[in-house]
């Protein structure tokens, strides 16, 4: 049975939950599912914007038909091929084999690449500003490179006044009913989740997320439809500050966050007594995080929102501890920059790691690493001068960020 919902008076959203899946990407937790959204038009031609992950392709097929009400789709709009959206193209196109394919010229061999099946004859390949009629509405072309593969591209529909933008301002999570933004607490639980969204699937991109805010800037937009998460139909400035800010790279907040690796509890220890110490000196909102139990995405998620990191690892096979250095690899691979990060490192012998700490950060911009840098040997015993680096800390939270 269908589940669908009206958007506009001429838009539906046809897309669905997955509540199965644990790990997006087999990569990232979604503890509550992920939401895989695609949109109908109904006018005189009927539009689909884009399709939806094989996981929920029974529920798709069974929205599509529902609101094609025995018509033939016109139009598909791909405007990004990763699977969890493009899954059914080929199935859409052997149901309804007098469909238009609109994309990208970036789309046609990844077509080929994923279903070795000849779409020629339905390939109707746009550019940025082309634009098709579908009735009373118009489709119009906005390329998106990178936010978050080459091909993507954004579908503006003036008289709806509503922006399809593919992955960007998407979020994890399952729409449990709700559809609109306007629906749920989006500025807390929810934030958290878009933001981890945001960082770990496009964060590396923000140069080209910038592009595309500069594109869309001047489109009046009343429904903001992503392919992932809610559909946003109030408060949309909101939103697009975050993206702003994100994309740029700069924190949210002057927050302090420490992630630590600990092998049997010294260097835990030693991080609970610094955040205890940051405390009694007022600063709030101190976030800690064990770096073995917290999967890293969310860990960079938090990293996007504060403006201060410390990294406190043992030293481990004369390295970093392994999984701080898959954190680190993953900060430098996102190109976080404009934070203020501070070390400590811990080892009964041979301490190594902020020294190796500090190669890996080396590679990132705008990184202002605190003078101060706190050894550890085995256990906290009151000579690793922990009041210098707190002092470094609350001081540098009071400086402008680059
Ligand atoms: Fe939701 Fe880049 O795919």
């Amino acid at each position: 049975m269908e589940c669908i919902r009206k958007v506009t008076n001429k838009i539906y959203y046809i897309g669905g939950d997955d509540r199965r899946i644990t790990m997006f990407e087999n990569l990232f937790p979604v503890e509550n599912g992920v939401a895989y959204n695609s949109y109908f038009i109904e006018d005189e031609k009927l539009a689909i914007i884009d399709t939806v992950d094989h996981s929920i392709s029974r529920q798709f097929f069974e929205n599509i038909e529902s609101v094609l009400k025995g018509r033939s789709p016109d139009y598909l709009v791909i405007q990004h091929m990763e699977p969890d959206h493009c899954a059914c193209i080929k199935d859409l196109v052997q149901q309804y084999p007098n469909i238009k394919i609109i994309a990208t010229q970036k789309t046609v061999p990844m077509l080929q690449q994923f279903f070795n099946y000849d779409f020629t004859n339905h390939l109707q390949l746009v550019k940025e500003g082309d634009q098709i009629s579908l009735g009373e509405t118009t489709l119009q072309f906005i390329m998106a490179p990178m936010v978050h593969w080459p091909e993507v591209m954004m579908t503006y529909v003036p008289e709806e006044k509503a922006l399809f933008s593919s992955d960007a301002f998407g979020s994890f999570g399952a729409l449990n009913g709700n559809l609109f933004n306007s629906d749920i607490d989006y500025k807390h639980a929810w934030l958290e989740e878009a933001r981890r969204y945001y960082a770990n699937i496009v964060g590396k991109f923000g140069l080209q997320v910038q592009s595309v805010l500069k594109k869309v800037s001047p489109l009046e937009i009343e429904m903001l439809c992503p392919l992932h998460g809610v559909v946003w139909d109030k408060d949309i400035s909101y939103f697009v500050e975050k993206y702003s800010l994100w994309s740029s790279y700069l924190p949210e907040q002057e927050d302090v966050m420490i992630v630590y690796g600990s092998i049997y509890g010294n260097t835990e220890n030693a991080v609970n007594i610094l955040a205890n110490k940051l405390g009694q000196q007022g600063v709030k909102n101190i976030t800690v995080f064990d770096v073995s139990k917290t999967d890293i995405s969310y860990i960079i998620g938090h990293m996007w929102r504060c403006k201060t990191i410390v990294l406190a690892t043992p030293t481990y096979n004369n390295g970093i501890f392994p999984k701080m250095d898959a954190l680190i690899e993953d900060m430098v691979a996102l190109g976080l920059k404009n934070r203020v990060i501070g070390l400590v490192e811990n080892g009964t012998w041979a301490s190594m790691a902020n020294k190796l700490v500090m190669a890996k950060l080396e590679k990132m911009k705008n990184i202002t690493v605190l003078e101060t840098k706190l050894t550890v040997k085995s256990s906290l015993n009151g000579t690793e001068n922990i009041e210098q680096f707190v002092a470094e800390i609350i001081a540098a939270r009071k400086e402008e960020t680059q």
